[in-house]
């Protein structure tokens, strides 16, 4: 464990953990406020972390902006950033990797061999460093969270996961530190997936049911926009990550910069 853990646990405080890669935004900043309601003490990692990145994949131009960070962290009340180097997380000789199978295996699974198990490993190293009470993730990313909560559970780790809803800019696209990547015209086409996540919950509420006409309502909003070039849009399960469900998951990509999103049907799409 940390020693800035261990210090605080003696002292009886209760300790949030906010996983992040950096390049924070206003996405990053709810999942540490809610932790800030929730935990004496929060504690926020910054890691880029190699292994859950592809062959091909923006590891290396992976935004990073330590200063900038800290700054935002110190602002929003963190009590502790955990920023271990990439040879101290994976040293020489280190060969064990954490593997959930089932839920990690569809859509973000498929598309990105060996992601998921990057993300366990890491989260499982994060946890032992850090030894929260509470960890916190975003709804942004839908799979993670069901992939992190199926571990959690198989592995015995005593710590709760907690999920934080989206957070948007005002025309629905969800914030995430990989738009920084697009051009003009590629932002205004990235308001596709909320807006077809939007078709689609309306369609829901309208009382349509039939999975295939709700995907219909999906890939009929992004086949619309030229700059799209769509990976998956289907409806889940939001646990098993297998049909049928209404968990509606989007992977798109606005020119070279791949984009996911996802709305829970049964609720109304906001933002
Ligand atoms: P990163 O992409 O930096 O995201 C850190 C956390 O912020 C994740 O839980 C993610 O779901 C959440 N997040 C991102 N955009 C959000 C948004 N618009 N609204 C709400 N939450 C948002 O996800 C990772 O890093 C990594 O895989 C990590 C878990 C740190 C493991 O390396």
């Amino acid at each position: 464990m940390i020693e800035a853990s261990r210090h605080w646990r003696r002292d009886g405080l209760d300790i949030g953990l906010v996983p992040t890669m950096g390049a924070l935004h206003a996405g990053h900043l709810s999942l540490v406020a809610e932790a800030r309601r929730e935990n004496r003490v929060v504690i926020v990692s910054i890691f880029v972390n190699p292994i859950q990145f592809g062959a091909g994949e923006d590891y290396s131009r992976y935004p990073r902006d330590l200063e900038r960070d800290a700054a935002l962290l110190r602002r929003a009340g963190v009590n502790a950033i955990y920023r271990p180097a990439v040879d101290v997380m994976y040293p020489p000789g280190s060969s064990t990797r954490v593997h959930v199978s089932g839920v990690a295996d569809p859509l973000e699974g498929a598309a990105r061999p060996g992601h998921f198990e990057g993300v366990a490993t890491v989260v499982t190293k994060l946890f032992a460093a850090v030894e929260p009470d509470r960890a916190y993730f975003g709804q942004k990313d839908a799979q993670q969270v069901a992939v992190v909560k199926r571990m959690t559970r198989d592995l015995d780790l005593r710590v709760e996961i907690c999920v934080v809803p989206t957070v948007r800019e005002p025309d629905g696209l969800a914030l995430s530190s990989r738009n920084a990547y697009l051009g003009p015209a590629e932002r205004k086409a990235a308001v596709c997936l909320s807006s077809a996540l939007r078709l689609a919950a309306e369609a829901y509420s309208s009382g349509e049911r039939r999975p295939e006409q709700l995907r219909k309502v999906l890939r009929a909003r992004l086949d619309a926009e030229p700059l799209a070039r769509v990976d998956y849009a289907e409806i889940v399960d939001p646990e098993s990550f297998q049909s049928p469900g209404t968990l509606a998951v989007l992977a798109v990509r606005i020119g070279s910069t791949r984009l996911i999103d996802n709305h829970e049907l049964t609720r109304p799409f906001q933002g």
